[in-house]
């Protein structure tokens, strides 16, 4: 390709000011009332698609947030890229963890990313790498070196489980036709050493509600004579683990794909310090399933994690009190092989069965999705390898994420395509977390990266 550095080079204020643009809009999807700011980042997702070179772009209503989608066809003989990302982001809370506010981006310098780094929820995830593919498509179209024809589709639901992107992949599978679907939702083992992501974990996300009495009870006239809900789903939570910290849900395990060991072995050979791994979360040691490495634990094993806890008094000084409720959210991450509406009815089943008599129980199931593990020997795989072998100068390392994209396996399904995930994202970029930000060397690099992807794609395709 021509000129793409230079292109880059006199446009990237631009391109960073822009991102800034779009990082301002708080476009929270778990909280209805940022709403207006959702549907507006829709409505900015689409003016810069066309500003970028699409001919047409609409924005699909769906039961919940639109669907941006857009489009340049420039000959149905050649192949097509279906680019898929999400305009949503996660809530920003804690607000106070924060050094600078989530939504007024600013740039600065650390340590890892001396040229500066964009302070701003949804920087990496997935603003910042969703607009990579804006910005990649603008320099092909403007220098005429757009290779094959391009869709795309940003969703704004992808933070709160992608519930209504399905039914719109179902019903639109004629306009989402493609050869290959490009993904810049994940990360790179670091910032000298690219790696495609080769699986993602499925998930199953549920509440539990327990309820002891029915009001809370001064906790000396009645404690110890009823169940107290809160100590009550603290234990029944402990018991989900055994000592080698396997999960004890009857028949979780299953249906789990178990690696050979040539192929753990080859996942082994990835760069990873566990020194480093200890040292960025300050931690004196890991904590998993026994054996199983770091890398294995966080990717090709299923999990079961508390992700939030509540009941009782948490007000100032002390109140003696048994609270009536008890509640938890929990996320279960799962790997291919696990059927994860399965896995939430024996989540439910086991964890009902396992509650005292003294307390009721609820399980409320919020949403899931499959995991997914792509092969290597397709085109797309190989073009994606060969774009970052020329814009870092390495061959790119299979990796199996940790995270989740639900919908990915669903396209695969519906839409009969290979997904290619081509993250610039780094594990320290804090996503989800406060202060989250995405490498200006890593956002470039992808505007760089992913023209050779359509370059390579296209002519390894004839
Ligand atoms: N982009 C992430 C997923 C991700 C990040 C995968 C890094 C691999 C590496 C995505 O936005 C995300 O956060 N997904 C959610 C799932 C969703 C149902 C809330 C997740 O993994 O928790
Ligand atoms: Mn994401
Ligand atoms: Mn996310």
């Amino acid at each position: 390709m021509k000129n793409t550095t230079s292109y880059i080079e006199n446009n990237k204020d631009r391109f960073l000011s822009e991102l800034v643009e779009l990082l301002k809009i708080p476009s929270i999807s778990a909280d209805s009332a940022y709403k207006a700011d959702v549907l507006r980042t829709a409505e900015a997702v689409k003016e810069r698609l066309e500003q970028a070179g699409c001919d047409t772009v609409e924005i699909c209503p769906t039961a919940g947030y639109p669907i941006v989608y857009g489009e340049k066809i420039i000959n149905k003989d050649l192949p097509t890229v279906l680019v898929y990302g999400h305009y949503d982001v996660q809530p920003a809370d804690p607000l106070e963890l924060w050094d600078s506010a989530p939504f007024e981006p600013v740039i600065k310098t650390t340590e890892l990313h001396p040229e500066g780094a964009i302070f701003a929820r949804g920087a990496c995830d997935d603003k910042g790498q969703m607009y990579m593919h804006v910005k990649a498509l603008e320099f092909m179209t403007s220098t005429d070196q757009l290779p094959c024809n391009v869709k795309f589709m940003i969703e704004g639901e992808e933070e709160v489980g992608s519930v209504n992107l399905s039914t719109f992949v179902k019903e639109n599978r004629e306009k989402l036709s493609n050869d290959v679907i490009l993904i810049s939702d994940t990360g790179m083992i670091a910032k000298d050493t690219p790696s495609i992501t080769t699986g993602l974990r499925g998930l199953s996300y549920v509440e539990v509600e327990v309820t002891g009495p029915n009001r809370d009870l001064h906790s000396g006239l009645y404690g110890g004579a009823v169940a107290n809900p809160i100590n009550v789903l603290t234990k029944m939570i402990a018991s989900l683990h055994d000592e080698n910290n396997h999960i004890t849900i009857p028949g979780f395990y299953d249906k789990v794909e178990e690696l050979s060991q040539e192929e753990r072995a080859e996942m082994a050979k990835a760069p990873f310090s566990l020194d480093d791994y200890k040292k960025a979360l300050d931690i004196d040691d890991v904590y998993g399933e026994a054996g199983y490495t770091t890398n294995e634990r966080n990717s090709i094993r299923p999990t079961l994690d508390v992700n939030g806890i509540w009941g009782g008094y948490i007000g100032e000084g002390a109140k003696t009190v048994i609270a009536s409720k008890a509640y938890a959210k929990i996320s279960m991450r799962l790997v291919p092989g696990q059927e994860w509406e399965e896995i939430t009815e024996l989540f439910k089943n086991h964890f009902e069965s396992i509650a005292p008599k003294a307390v009721k129980v609820k399980v409320k199931p919020h949403h899931g999705g499959q995991g997914y593990v792509t092969p290597t020997d397709n085109i797309g795989y190989q073009a994606a390898a060969k774009a970052y072998t020329d814009t870092f100068g390495k061959a790119p390392i299979p990796q199996r994420g940790g995270g989740s994209i639900p919908i990915v396996a669903l396209f695969e399904k519906e839409l009969d395509s290979k997904i290619i995930l081509m993250g610039f994202g780094l594990d320290s970029d804090a996503i989800h977390s406060p202060n989250e930000h995405f490498g200006v060397f890593n956002y470039l690099k992808g505007i760089e990266t992913i023209p050779l992807f359509y370059k390579y794609f296209t002519e390894l395709s004839k």
